[in-house]
C-alpha cells in the first residue's frame, strides 16, 4: 500500500533536457549516493492531459504553457524514490528551481539547462509525493 510509505517516498522525473543531454546515469549515481532506493521506475512520454493534471497548481501562471510544452517534448524517466525524509532530502539534492541560484554540487546546478529546462522534478510535499506517484504509476506496478 503506497500510503504506508507516507513521508518515506518522493516522485522524481528526469526531464527531457537531461535525458537528451545524456545526464541520466550521472543523475542516477547522485541519487544512489545520497541514499535513495528506487521503488518503481519507467521511461515514458508524458501526454498533454497528464502534464496538465500533474502541474495543475501552476495552471494560472504565465509560464504554464511553456511548462506543458517542455515536459511533453520528449521521453522522461519517472521514479518513486524511497528514503526517510525523502521529499525534503530530495529537494535539497536537486537544488533551487532556478539553476543559476541552485547551490554548487546540486543536480540542477550541475545538469540543468535553464529555469524552464531544469533537468529534474521532485515532489514538494508528502501528500503530493503520493498523489504524483499514483498519477504516473498504476497501483499494481508499484514495488512497495
Ligand atoms: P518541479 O515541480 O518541476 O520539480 O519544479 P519546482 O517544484 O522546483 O518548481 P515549481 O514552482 O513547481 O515550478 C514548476 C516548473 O515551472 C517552471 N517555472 N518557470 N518564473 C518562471 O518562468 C518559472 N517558474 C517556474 C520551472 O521549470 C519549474 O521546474
Ligand atoms: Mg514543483
Amino acid at each position: 500500500m503506497i500510503r504506508n510509505y507516507y513521508g518515506k517516498i518522493t516522485l522524481s522525473i528526469i526531464k527531457p533536457d537531461a535525458i537528451q543531454n545524456g545526464y541520466t546515469f550521472p543523475i542516477l549515481m547522485m541519487i544512489f549516493k545520497a541514499g535513495f532506493s528506487i521503488k518503481s521506475i519507467k521511461t515514458m512520454k508524458i501526454s498533454k492531459k497528464l502534464a496538465i493534471k500533474f502541474y495543475d497548481e501552476h495552471k494560472n501562471k504565465y509560464f504554464f504553457s511553456h511548462l506543458i510544452d517542455f515536459i511533453t517534448s520528449g521521453p522522461v524517466l519517472s521514479m518513486i524514490l524511497n528514503k526517510n525524509n525523502a521529499v525534503k532530502d530530495f529537494r535539497k539534492l536537486i537544488g533551487d528551481t532556478n539553476p543559476t541560484v541552485a547551490k554548487k554540487g546540486t543536480i540542477r546546478n550541475l545538469y540543468a539547462t535553464s529555469l524552464n529546462m531544469n533537468a529534474i522534478h521532485g515532489s514538494n510535499s508528502n501528500e503530493n509525493a503520493i498523489k504524483e506517484s499514483l498519477f504516473i504509476f498504476s497501483n499494481s506496478s508499484i514495488l512497495l
